[in-house]
């Protein structure tokens, strides 16, 4: 008997997250803002959405854009003001929405007044609540980190301070210093923040990297695994350390258990389900759900015990299979929850990575995708721009219209290590290139593309960063007035899933086989059955259902292609065959 998942809203959520300052400018000056938000709270509304969570609008210096935080209880004045939020607050209450906040921390901004006064002395009250360390010094006498670990965005995690003679950790950019989660000070100006938010009627919190929050004690070296590099990949001492629960249970008896919210957990460097299941399962008492990297991490190669995610490797569909499936069966007698999603701010679109963006493709593979979406167990994320199948922008854009920090500083670590090696200025740098093209974050980091005009209706200045080229065509309005559009589709699916919690509750049965195109399952849920058959490649082909019972019964539900019905009306063919087009995906229901 398969566990009866308690009901609850923040299951059922269709959740949209908002990356701010590429969302809606509304007064000009290139950065989205809180009231551009407001002002497409409808659209929002009519796609079907839920719950908005933002990403970062807090006041920050921008150097990881918002993930490095100044002031925990503002707002950047880019964004608008504490008003403009309250605003956006009651108009998603009154639309029958909730409104979630990025909370980011494991570390602040170095701009943070905690940081300055930390640093500021060795004596002062705040020095213990960042992690300092003397320096170490090698055989030449000269002063080193105190570890041979790699921050995540290049180079030492370790930052030298002339003034106090120590250095702080960052496993982030030298900009985002660590917090230390061992002083319970900091855990209690955490848990005040969350309340501050809270008590302002905040519906929730997406955790950034809340897994990295308790590292390992004594900092030990990392084990070399880039041979030849000065600094390690060092995930195995800082990823689900030893007083990571210990925190996460403390907070929620402090804050989350008081508040009726929803908290999902973003948890990287982590394959192993058992590690994720402490955080998820409701007897531990810690978060709703985790955002797992599995499939975000299926077309990045290996370093040691990380992913390289600036360059492409070539996935199969029996690892998304294999993946998928292992995780919708994953402890659901004990009640562990999924968060599905295929497109955040730090990954590049779903349509160039899983579907196919050429133009005979781009549309259907996108609804198809979709498909695989909405026909999941768990609570659903839609990222800005994923409703309208939007796409990678082109190979030949050049490295100046990279903004985000991790690819620059990849790419100047690479570039230098060229020159340095071949002693020329010159060098080739195409092949990175052909990575960043296909995976930096980037490429969902461009405006939102609301209409033909220019800048994409985006805004009516300049717009922070460059609009993909595809806009007159591919953009919100165009696409509301077409019902065949991806965003169509999009709304289409999400009622489809708010009206059959099948598609939320139901058990999970995968029915591929070791088919090397189409991916199919069964979800059911006391007595109703609901069928999902996805072709994942172009080519047409003939798929044979196995051990599905009452195939006249089946009626077709949803499908992406616009000439659906077949010669069955509808129906699946008595002998069980179901021949699909390039990309196709239909959705059963039996009644
Ligand atoms: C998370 C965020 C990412 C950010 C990093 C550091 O992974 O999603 O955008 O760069 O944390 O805060
Ligand atoms: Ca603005």
């Amino acid at each position: 008997m398969a566990h009866v998942h308690e009901r609850t809203w923040w299951k059922e959520a269709i959740v949209y997250q908002i990356y701010p300052i590429s969302f809606f400018d509304s007064n000009g000056d290139g950065i989205g803002d809180l009231n551009g938000i407001f002002a497409k709270l409808d659209y929002l509304k009519d796609l079907g959405v839920d719950v908005l969570w933002l990403s970062p609008i807090y006041r920050s210096p921008l150097a990881d854009m918002g993930y490095d935080i100044a002031d925990y209880q503002n707002i950047d004045e880019r964004y608008g003001t504490l008003d403009d939020w309250d605003n956006l607050l009651k108009g998603c209450h009154e639309r029958g929405m909730k409104l979630v906040m990025d909370l980011v921390v494991n570390h602040s901004s170095d701009e943070h007044e905690w940081f300055l006064q930390s640093r500021s002395s060795k004596d002062d009250p705040k020095r213990d609540w960042y992690i300092w360390r003397p320096p170490k010094v090698d055989s030449a006498g000269n002063k080193v980190p105190p570890n041979n670990w790699r921050s995540v965005f290049q180079g030492s995690a370790w930052d030298y301070d002339e003034k106090t003679e120590e250095y702080y950790l960052h496993l982030y950019v030298s900009k985002q210093p660590d917090f230390n989660w061992d002083n319970l000070d900091v855990r209690k100006a955490v848990y005040d923040l969350m309340k501050f938010w809270l008590d302002r009627g905040c519906d929730g919190f997406r955790m950034d990297v809340i897994n990295l929050i308790s590292k390992v004690d004594g900092l030990p070296d990392a084990p070399i695994s880039a041979p030849g590099e000065s600094y390690q990949p060092a995930s195995m001492y800082y990823a689900n350390g030893p007083r990571v629960h210990e925190y996460i249970r403390e907070m929620e008896d402090e804050v989350l258990s008081k508040y009726d919210i929803m908290t999902v957990g973003e948890t990287p460097f982590t394959h192993d389900a058992e590690e994720l299941a402490a955080y998820v399962l409701p007897a531990n008492k810690e978060l709703n759900m985790v955002f797992q990297f599995e499939l975000m991490d299926i077309d990045s190669p290996m370093e040691g015990p990380q992913r390289v995610p600036l360059i492409k490797k070539e996935w199969k569909l029996e690892e998304l299979r294999e993946i998928t499936v292992r995780w919708q069966l994953y402890k659901r007698d004990e009640g562990f929850w999924n968060a599905i999603f295929i497109e955040n701010h730090d990954h590049s679109r779903a349509v160039s990575r899983y579907g196919n963006d050429s133009p005979q493709w781009r549309s259907l593979s996108a609804k198809m995708l979709a498909i695989l979406e909405v026909t999941q167990g768990g609570t659903l994320y839609v990222y800005q721009g994923q409703e309208l199948g939007l796409q990678n922008f082109p190979r030949s854009w050049g490295i100046e219209e990279y903004k985000d920090v991790a690819s620059q500083n990849y790419w100047h670590r690479i570039l230098k290590q060229r020159q340095r090696e071949s002693g020329k200025e010159d060098v080739d740098m195409s092949d990175v290139l052909d990575g960043f093209s296909q995976k930096a974050r980037d490429h969902a980091r461009v405006p939102m593309q609301w209409d033909k005009s220019s800048n994409a209706g985006f805004t009516t200045g300049t717009p922070w960063m460059r609009v993909n080229e595809d806009y007159e065509t591919w953009n919100v309005s165009s696409q509301l007035q077409n019902l065949s559009s991806v965003l169509s589709f999009y709304k289409s699916a999400l009622k489809l899933r708010k009206t059959h919690p099948i598609f939320t509750y139901g058990d999970f049965v995968d029915l591929s086989g070791n088919h090397p195109q189409v991916f199919a399952y069964l979800r059911t849920l006391d007595g109703a059955q609901a069928l999902v058959v996805l072709n994942f490649k172009e080519t047409p082909v003939a798929f044979q259902l196995v051990d599905v019972e009452g195939l006249d019964q089946y009626r077709l539900a949803l499908a992406n292609y616009d000439e659906n019905a077949g010669p069955g009306g509808g129906r699946l063919a008595a002998d069980g065959k179901i021949i699909m087009r390039g990309y196709e995906g239909h959705i059963y229901l039996r009644s």
